[in-house]
């Protein structure tokens, strides 16, 4: 065994181990793109008895930083002792969904909660984890953690190779451990034993029941994408090796191998079926999930966005935590005495918000649309898409490349294009739909204004747009406290008819139109 020291910390690894495999076991390194060298992201500084740095590492590092030390993680093998430091990762920004009012609803209704004594609805997203615990009373406490997946990588896709690969008990086993610390973390706080828990009800996309039951994922990676499982069913908890061993865990309904049983809860939240008679809801992330609830009909589609929103996608791209750029303004669209938490960057000239108010190292899903908008009003970008310098300052050292660009371009494309095909397929126009819904993390950080102007969301918008958040947690609460609405969460479900935009000319038309800023 050699010697390795982690952040001035000791642990011991065989010869011929990954650094990244060491780094992830002690200090819990999350890698963006699972390992796989896609992502340049996993730069840490690591010297000593290591490998010579390989073809990947030399695309990825400049000739300076291989000199001062820096090597990409997921590339490194350990030789002999070794030393390593890497600055310690901060949890996402994460969305709890706030008290549901159905405890009280259920007292004048009269209508039973699916738990006895002690309930927990858990929302898994794929960067992260929310989680209440409720008794009849109402909601006891709420906690959030990162997704524990992530190790394995940052978005589905990712995962479900991983899986592939033979990884699938590890990654069942990392989000078990994920909810299990969740649990524990809820139950102190409210004053309980996780043992006193009797049922739970989990939602989350298709990708995410699937590992977290530890299927075989293999029907999601490839054509014709059916999944051979679409939950709607109870579990022990015993299965999931949770610590609440008697409990029962109720699965919701998923829609499709892409629209999963988080959106299902997303529509029960917001009353799909009882509110304005045409809605649409719409879920922003690597997969743009899309629903239209149309006089009782209901159509979903699922539209690959890409990792641009993400914190792996682009080249300063990262999630919204400290550092982050989250948010972009012109010069001459903030007053220097109500700018608030916004400072004016002097390399760019922008005014920019950076989590934390700390120095920008990166920029997140929100921040990059609000500066592709500035750019392209600036003119510092024009509608192509082109960039007169290559790259363009955000903010200090954050910048946004040609690259970065086109990614940003191909992603808000196949959302809008969703959104367009989805209206076409339902015979409609977008000013002709009463509410837009959108839900989800980076939704709940968007700049609608500058959504619309880059073309992420149509141009032409819905009599009213509300921003819901965190609506796959809302809708598990509410089937936790009213059972009756297991039975509606079904419907929903079974009456959703999927619409195939791979093979929809439409879409394929509005998908090249909609690359242009115009
Ligand atoms: S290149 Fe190492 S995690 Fe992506």
């Amino acid at each position: 065994m050699e010697q390795i020291l982690i952040n001035g910390q000791s642990a011991f690894a065989e010869k011929g181990t990954l650094l990244s495999d060491v780094l992830q076991e002690t200090g819990g390194y999350k890698m963006p793109c699972g390992g796989q060298g896609h992502c340049g992201k996993c730069k840490v500084y690591a010297v000593g008895a290591l490998s010579e740095p390989d073809s990947v590492e030399r695309r990825f590092l400049t000739e300076q930083e291989l000199k001062d030390g820096i090597r990409l993680a997921c590339r490194t093998i350990i030789e002999g002792p070794a030393e390593s430091r890497f600055e310690t990762q901060k949890n996402a920004q994460i969305l709890l969904g706030g008290q549901q009012d159905a405890a009280a609803k259920n007292t004048v209704t009269g209508s039973k909660p699916l738990f006895d004594k002690l309930g927990v609805a858990i929302d898994i997203g794929t960067t992260t984890l929310a989680a209440q615990l409720y008794d009849e009373s109402g909601l006891l406490s709420q906690a959030g953690a990162d997704n524990p997946q992530a190790v394995f990588g940052a978005d589905v896709i990712s995962r479900i190779e991983k899986s592939l690969a033979g990884e699938g008990r590890a990654l069942a086993q990392a989000i078990r451990r994920g909810l299990s610390g969740l649990l524990t973390e809820l139950c102190k706080k409210a004053g309980k034993e996780t043992a006193q828990i009797d049922t739970l009800v989990i939602t989350g996309n298709t990708a995410m029941l699937y590992l977290l039951t530890e299927r075989n994922p293999d029907c999601l990676s490839k054509a014709p994408f059916i999944a051979d499982w679409l939950a709607g069913e109870w579990i022990a908890a015993k299965e999931l090796e949770l610590p609440c061993e008697n409990a029962k865990v109720w699965l919701p309904h998923c829609m499709s191998a892409f629209v999963g049983a988080d959106i299902t809860t997303a529509l029960l939240a917001n009353d799909i079926r009882n509110g304005e008679s045409l809605r649409m809801l719409v879920d922003i992330g690597t997969n743009g999930e899309i629903t239209l609830w149309k006089n009782g009909e209901l159509f979903c589609c699922s539209t690959a966005a890409g990792p641009a929103f993400e914190g792996a996608g682009l080249s300063m791209g990262m999630q919204g935590e400290e550092g982050a750029v989250s948010y972009v303004k012109l010069a001459d669209e903030v007053d220097a005495a109500n700018a608030g938490d916004m400072v004016l960057d002097e390399t760019s000239g922008f005014w920019v918000h950076v989590i934390g108010n700390t120095t920008p190292r990166g920029i997140c899903g929100s921040g990059v649309i609000d500066a592709v908008r500035c750019l392209l009003v600036s003119e510092i970008m024009d509608e192509t898409g082109f960039l007169e310098d290559e790259e363009a300052v955000i903010a200090g050292n954050v910048l946004l490349d040609q690259e970065d660009i086109r990614k940003v371009q191909l992603a808000k494309s196949a959302i809008c294009a969703g959104m367009e095909a989805m209206l076409n397929k339902a015979e409609l126009k977008m000013e002709e739909v009463d509410e837009l819904l959108i839900a989800g993390g980076f939704g709940s950080f968007l700049n609608l204004e500058s959504a619309r102007t880059i073309g992420l969301l149509p141009r032409s918008m819905p009599k009213k747009t509300t921003v819901c958040g965190n609506a796959a947690l809302k809708g598990a609460a509410q089937l936790l406290l009213n059972a009756d609405r297991v039975e509606e969460s079904r419907e929903i479900a079974a009456s959703a008819q999927a619409l195939n935009l791979a093979t929809d000319p439409f879409f394929i038309d509005c998908y090249m139109e909609g690359m242009l800023f115009e």
